[in-house]
């Protein structure tokens, strides 16, 4: 609720703040290698992941993986609420420096264009109108606001969605939508209430048809 009410005020500041990023930076070799002995045959070696229900983590903000790794190791039904199980067990034996470290790793890979792109050409435009437009009558706001114009996302608080497989998104908006997914101060289950499930679908497929920057 905080972070709805002020978001349109603090795009702009944060997004000056991004230049001189100065996170705690984590070890990216050793980010590496516990990539790549654990995480690399569902996400892919460099984060580009090639299964439409395992998000692609390459490029994505370390702070939005670091805190997406403890809500995920947050135990049920304590907030906040991320509940996967396949990933709870993945987090388990990291400690707080392997979260950093494996989040510097994916931050620092180059995410590539997704493949598999709808050819659907009325869904993507209305995905597109819905991503930068929102929807006045409903009060949806434009996604564009806090996932930036071109999907980059704004660090800390908001990722990066630009490329991301439509299956992915779709699920995790209707897992926010259902509050089944409530580690988000409830921002987006608000925006999510009045967007129909067409536009839930047309949204996530233009997501998906976005360039990488
Ligand atoms: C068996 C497959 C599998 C393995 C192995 C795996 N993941 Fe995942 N990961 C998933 C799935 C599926 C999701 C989506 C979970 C959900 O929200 O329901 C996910 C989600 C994530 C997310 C959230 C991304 C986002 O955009 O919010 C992060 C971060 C992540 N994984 C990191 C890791 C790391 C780090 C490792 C290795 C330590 C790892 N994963 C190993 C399947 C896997
Ligand atoms: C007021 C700000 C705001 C607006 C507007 C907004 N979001 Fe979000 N969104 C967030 C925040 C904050 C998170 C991260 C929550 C967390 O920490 O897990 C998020 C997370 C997400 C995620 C999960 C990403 C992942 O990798 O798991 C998706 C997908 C998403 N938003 C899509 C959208 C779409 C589509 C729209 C437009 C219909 C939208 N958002 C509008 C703030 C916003």
């Amino acid at each position: 609720m905080k972070i709805l009410k002020n978001s349109f005020v603090v795009v702009s500041t944060l997004v000056i703040a991004l230049s001189s990023s100065a996170f705690a930076a984590g070890d990216v070799a050793r980010g590496q290698e516990i990539a790549a002995g654990v995480c690399a045959g569902c996400h892919n070696p460099d984060g580009n992941s090639i299964i439409p229900i395992n998000p692609s983590l390459a490029g994505q903000h370390a702070e939005y993986i670091i805190k997406q790794l403890m809500d995920f190791k947050a135990k049920e039904g304590e907030k906040p609420n991320r509940n996967s199980p396949v990933m709870a067990s993945m987090v388990a034996p990291l400690s707080q420096q392997d979260m950093e470290d494996v989040a510097a790793f994916y931050a620092a890979q180059t995410p590539e264009p997704a493949g598999n792109i709808s050819s659907d050409e009325d869904l993507l435009e209305m995905g597109r109108i819905m991503y930068h437009g929102g929807n006045i009558e409903n009060g949806v706001p434009a996604c564009a606001s806090c996932h930036g114009p071109t999907g980059t996302g704004i660090p800390p608080h908001y990722p990066a969605l630009a490329a991301q497989h439509a299956e992915y998104t779709y699920t995790q908006l209707d897992l926010f939508n259902k509050a089944e997914r409530g580690n988000d101060n409830g921002v987006m289950q608000k925006v999510l209430t009045r967007m129909s499930g067409a536009e839930k679908r047309a949204v996530a497929e233009y997501i998906q048809s976005m360039d990488v920057q």
